[in-house]
């Protein structure tokens, strides 16, 4: 029988998505991403579900990075496929038109930050460490991690973390621009929720775009940006969600939303 290694709970209209292989420090094998491919997917898919909370088990890491008990003996196809896995995994959370919040308490290392940087905004503890030590075990970031921290942080200060392999802590993190809000550690799961449950409140169909937006368009050039904006405005006017937002203000009542 295959172990759980992934947990699916929903609390209203929260999704918690908890790696639970606390005996590894929740390291990714190929078997967790399948598992929090399928979670995920869940998440997506269930119309309640207006929100997603990714944390990891155990108190001491949200996750240690790619199992490297599995790439030690790898052959470079094999590597190619695992790095498939890991980037279609984390492609999932960026294509859900539903905020991910990534909550750190403890190491976020390797795939571990390569996951919580797929993720839509991350909030850490103090005591949490981060960094892509990759290149200690002679070996570089696969889960998309030169790409999303460089365009998030800039090239140079990615270099820098990327080339030693640093862990910094969590006000670094967030001085860096990675981390958007440090909590203490019997406040993070709140935090998340709180943020979670003011997105919830809104139009999610409006945050499904704007989360899409920002997505695909800040990789573009300005005038191709501002053209996946507006083409995303144009298509909430067709929305059950924009008559009843806008009839509810001008009939100075709260707006129910749908998601329709
Ligand atoms: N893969 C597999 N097992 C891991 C792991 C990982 N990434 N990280 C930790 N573990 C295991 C350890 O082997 C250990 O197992 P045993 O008890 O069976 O020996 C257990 O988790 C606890 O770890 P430690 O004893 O090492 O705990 P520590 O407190 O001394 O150190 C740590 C914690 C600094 C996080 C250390 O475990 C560590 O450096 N881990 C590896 C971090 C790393 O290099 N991550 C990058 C992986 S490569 C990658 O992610 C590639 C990619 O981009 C796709």
């Amino acid at each position: 029988m295959t172990e759980t290694y992934v947990t699916f709970q929903k609390e209203g209209a929260i999704a918690t998505i908890t790696i639970d292989r606390p005996k590894a420090l929740n390291a990714l094998n190929p078997e967790v991403l399948g598992q929090l491919a399928a979670a995920l997917r869940q998440a997506r898919e269930d119309r309640e579900v207006r929100g997603v909370i990714l944390t990891g088990a155990g108190g001491k890491a949200f996750v240690a990075g790619a199992d490297i008990a599995s790439m030690v003996d790898m052959p470079p196809e094999r590597g190619l496929e695992f790095a498939e896995l890991g980037l279609s995994t984390l492609q999932l959370i960026e294509d859900m038109p539903k905020p991910v919040v990534a909550a750190i308490n403890g190491f976020a290392l390797g795939g571990g930050l390569e996951l919580a940087l797929a993720c839509d905004m991350i909030y850490a503890t103090p005591k949490s460490r981060m960094g892509l030590p990759e290149v200690t075990l002679g070996i570089m970031p696969g889960f998309g991690g030169t790409q999303r921290l460089a365009r998030l942080i800039g090239r140079n200060r990615a270099k820098e973390l990327v080339f030693t392999g640093d862990k910094v802590d969590a006000a670094t993190a967030k001085a860096y621009g990675i981390v958007q809000e440090v909590v203490e550690e019997d406040q993070l799961m709140a935090h998340c929720k709180a943020v979670l449950g003011r997105i919830a409140a809104v139009g999610p169909v409006a945050v499904g775009q704007c989360k899409r937006s920002i997505n695909k368009g800040c990789d573009l050039a300005l005038d191709a940006g501002l053209a996946v904006e507006k083409m995303a405005f144009m298509s909430l006017f067709s929305t059950a969600d924009k008559k009843e937002g806008m009839k509810a203000f001008l009939e100075k009542r709260k707006a129910d939303f749908k998601g329709e």
